[in-house]
């Protein structure tokens, strides 16, 4: 039997200038889906996956992220004597007990692969995960992440979560080629950080989710700065696979991309059409919405 992930890395360094202002008191992985922090979406998804260790990554200025996941003694304590009960439950639940969470700081913002070589000392030589909590993946069934994990523990194999993209799209993403795909899964044979159209090797591309062999950390001490000059965890990928299977995973379910305005916008959106409360006040509200403002005359 092959191991199973317990450990998932949450790289949240990033400054989140596209949220500007907003961005400049609030960490982009604080802004909210109706009542819950992107964050919390994403650690949900990883200890449903069967973590039991959350690493973050964060930056000297990232308090809000770490005194999110801390115990709100005094808030527990109001909400307590008020009798608010399902108010308190909430804030209990934002991380189960039997989980802990660690926070790394990484000194400089030099990419993606260096805020994930900083979890190295608390990872170790194991396979584990990586989310990117701007990539907020919805689905009925399981999450994405346990889709993952339970196919990397069954092929022993890495696992990248991809999606298709439109061509003009492939210089946002990594993009990888592969053999045919059985399944949801198809081993990657190559893999390049953000190709223009023209060279791109397919328009496969990679979404915020990663299960990785530990001997990842070592290619990533080794990687030199690729992309837009930083340290990109695709490099390492690319190493990887010449060592040892790496599959690209297609996901069920529908994934936003949180780190655009409109991506957030469509999330909201989405989340409160599928609200068990809110869903029909949110259809009634759009409807309106786009009765007032003239749209539907555009049909
Ligand atoms: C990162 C990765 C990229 C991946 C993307 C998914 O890029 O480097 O390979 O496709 O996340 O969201 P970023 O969006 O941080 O520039």
């Amino acid at each position: 039997m092959n191991p199973r992930i317990k450990k998932a890395v949450f790289p949240v360094a990033g400054l989140g200038t596209r949220f500007l202002p907003a961005t400049k008191t609030v960490p982009k992985e604080m802004l909210p889906i109706i009542d819950r922090p992107l964050i919390q979406y994403a650690v949900d998804e990883a200890i449903e996956a069967g973590c039991d260790t959350l690493v973050f990554v964060t930056n000297r200025y990232k308090h809000a992220v770490a005194d999110y996941f801390d115990k709100a003694y005094e808030l527990e304590q109001k909400l307590e004597k008020s009798g608010k009960l399902e108010q308190l439950e909430l804030v209990r639940n934002v991380l189960p007990s039997h989980v802990r969470a660690v926070f790394v700081t990484q000194a400089e913002a030099l990419g993606l692969g260096h805020a994930v070589l900083c979890a190295k000392p608390i990872i170790g030589n194991e396979p584990f995960a990586v989310i990117l909590p701007d990539d907020l993946i919805w689905n009925r069934g399981n999450g994405a992440l346990k889709q993952m994990a339970d196919a990397a523990q069954a092929t022993g194999a890495s696992m990248i979560a991809v999606q298709d993209v439109p061509r003009e799209q492939t210089g946002s993403y990594g993009i990888v080629a592969t053999e045919a795909f059985a399944g949801r899964s198809g081993r990657i044979n190559a893999i390049v950080e953000k190709p223009k159209p023209e060279v791109a090797p397919s328009n496969l591309a990679v979404v915020g989710r990663y299960v990785l062999d530990g001997r990842i950390f070592d290619l990533l001490e080794n990687t030199t700065p690729g992309a837009g000059g930083e340290i990109q965890l695709t490099d390492a990928i690319a190493m990887l696979l010449a060592e040892k299977p790496v599959h690209a995973y297609r996901f069920q379910g529908t994934r936003f991309d949180c780190g655009t305005h409109i991506g957030l916008i469509e999330a909201t959106i989405r989340y409160a059409l599928d609200h068990e409360k809110l869903s029909d006040a949110a259809r009634d509200m759009m409807q309106d919405a786009l009765r007032e403002m003239g749209v539907h005359e555009l049909d």
